[in-house]
């Protein structure tokens, strides 16, 4: 009965609400000042979509060449639409690139945006927040809120607000978590269009000053989503860990489909036509990759290990996840008659996914290693991604088209589902009376048209 009083206690307590009322920054205009610690993806992607926006924004990096990169308007990666919106800003000075931290004193709000890469036992490495929380304690004159955007294991908003406690700057400091959903490759518009804004606070002043902030969303009627600290934090893992599950899901679906003959895309569409379950992340594929999801599912289940939740689906995707690769490993050895010495492969994407070219986690370095420790050649191509791959694997050759990683290869790997995959010309296939035996780990590729074209050719 306690029980069911506090779990009703707390649904009310967590609101969905579209209006903003009063703020800490209420006596200002809408125009705020804020600090961006971290120039990743996420905190340059803030950055610049805020000034945007209209507010004055400095972002701050300990990285020299990095933040001398960003003045002359060059974005360390590849991002559509970021440099312009980058360019733009900076020009009409709503925006700027810093490695000193003196922003911070003046500013309204501060966002921590730097990695938080995981540790070796899948925790989660917080060292870069905590640092930067300890600056701008030390820095810190005017009221202001501390706005985490990194993503953080549950606990750690609260770990600050303790901190703030100790140093007696309960009165100046509040602590938000203001977790980012935004996607690679198109993160300049996930920015503008985000599915929900999620605002976990301790105080109603310090969520009203970030919904004041996205005031110009909230009036789209894009949902707000305001709730204590820990609930925040564990919306983005549990988002991001529900996807990962999907995704295996969707490829051991994949390979029971392979032995009953059933059609694994006809499967998924007719699974998606079911509005509770959706078309979106249904795509079976070489497993996921990236700098979120794989480090985040790891850092639910070691968070959740720790406090004595054995989370047995999480840890089954990342399980599933592992064995896609070596699965897809197993087959490319059978399809070349489990002899790859001296065999050339031709593999088709790098990137984790189409539309980037980060290679974080992407199944293609598991695979490439392993094809290589067998004596595989390997003749790749990806549209951007290749300088990326050159620094891990220098000893493979890069080639200027997809149809040179094709020539000559005894069989062709597709690994990452950009668009110009999805045809090959029949001519291109044919390299004298020999035909590459052809593995797409995407499904992209129209293989009736390409076995009609090549029957009449
Ligand atoms: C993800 C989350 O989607 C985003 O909300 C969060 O902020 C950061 O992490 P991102 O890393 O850009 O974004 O990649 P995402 O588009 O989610 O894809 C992740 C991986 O899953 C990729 O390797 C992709 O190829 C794979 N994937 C995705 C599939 O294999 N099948 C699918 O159906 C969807």
């Amino acid at each position: 009965m306690k029980q069911a009083i506090i779990n009703i206690v707390a649904f009310f307590l967590c609101c969905l609400t579209t209006t903003a009322n009063q703020s800490i920054l209420s006596e200002k205009t809408d125009r705020f000042t804020i600090s961006v610690i971290g120039t990743g993806y996420v905190g340059l992607v803030l950055g610049a979509g805020l000034a945007e926006l209209g507010h004055q924004v400095t972002c701050i990096d300990i990285d020299e060449s990095k933040i001398a990169q960003l003045e002359e308007g060059n974005i360390p990666f590849f991002e559509p639409g970021l440099s312009q919106l980058v360019t733009k800003n900076v020009s009409e000075r709503t925006l700027f690139f810093t490695t000193k931290y003196d922003s911070i004193a003046t500013s309204d709000l501060v966002f921590i945006a730097v990695g938080t890469p995981s540790n070796s036992d899948g925790s989660c490495d917080t060292s870069a927040v905590f640092s930067a929380v300890e600056t701008i304690l030390s820095i810190s004159q005017t009221t202001k809120i501390i706005c985490i955007k990194s993503t953080v294991p549950i606990g750690t908003c609260c770990k600050i607000e303790q901190l703030i406690k100790e140093k007696q700057l309960n009165n100046a400091l509040e602590v938000v978590s203001n977790p980012e959903f935004l996607r690679e490759g198109s993160a300049v518009q996930d920015f503008f269009n985000p599915d929900r804004i999620v605002i976990g606070a301790h105080s109603q002043k310090a969520s009203d000053s970030i919904k004041k902030l996205f005031s110009s969303f909230i009036s789209k009627n894009i949902p707000v989503l305001e709730t204590d600290l820990a609930s925040a934090e564990t919306i983005k893992y549990a988002s991001n860990a529900f996807l990962a599950i999907k995704i295996s899901y969707i490829n051991e679906i994949a390979h029971l489909c392979e032995k009953v003959n059933a059609n694994c895309a006809d499967v998924a569409f007719g699974m998606g036509l079911d509005k509770r379950i959706g078309h979106k992340f249904l795509k079976p594929g070489p497993g996921f990759g990236g700098s979120c999801l794989p480090k985040d599912t790891r850092a639910l289940l070691h968070s959740a290990r720790e406090v004595g939740v054995n989370f047995n689906l999480v840890k089954a995707a990342l399980e599933t996840n592992q064995h896609q690769k070596e699965l897809i490993l197993a087959k490319v050895c059978g399809l070349l008659d489990d002899d790859l010495g001296g065999k050339t492969i031709g593999i088709w994407g790098l990137a984790f996914k189409a539309g980037t070219d980060d290679i974080r986690e992407s199944s293609a370095l598991y695979i490439i290693e392993q094809l290589l420790k067998k004596g595989a050649l390997i003749k790749a191509y990806d549209p951007i991604a290749m300088n990326n791959c050159k620094k891990i694997f220098p000893e493979i050759e890069y080639c200027n088209s997809k149809e040179d990683a094709l020539a000559d290869a005894d069989l062709l790997l597709i690994l990452t589902e950009w668009d110009e995959f999805k045809t090959i010309e029949s001519s291109n296939l044919r390299s004298g009376s020999r035909l590459p035996k052809i593995f797409d780990t995407r499904n992209i590729l129209s293989i009736v048209k390409l076995e009609n074209e090549l029957i009449h050719h």
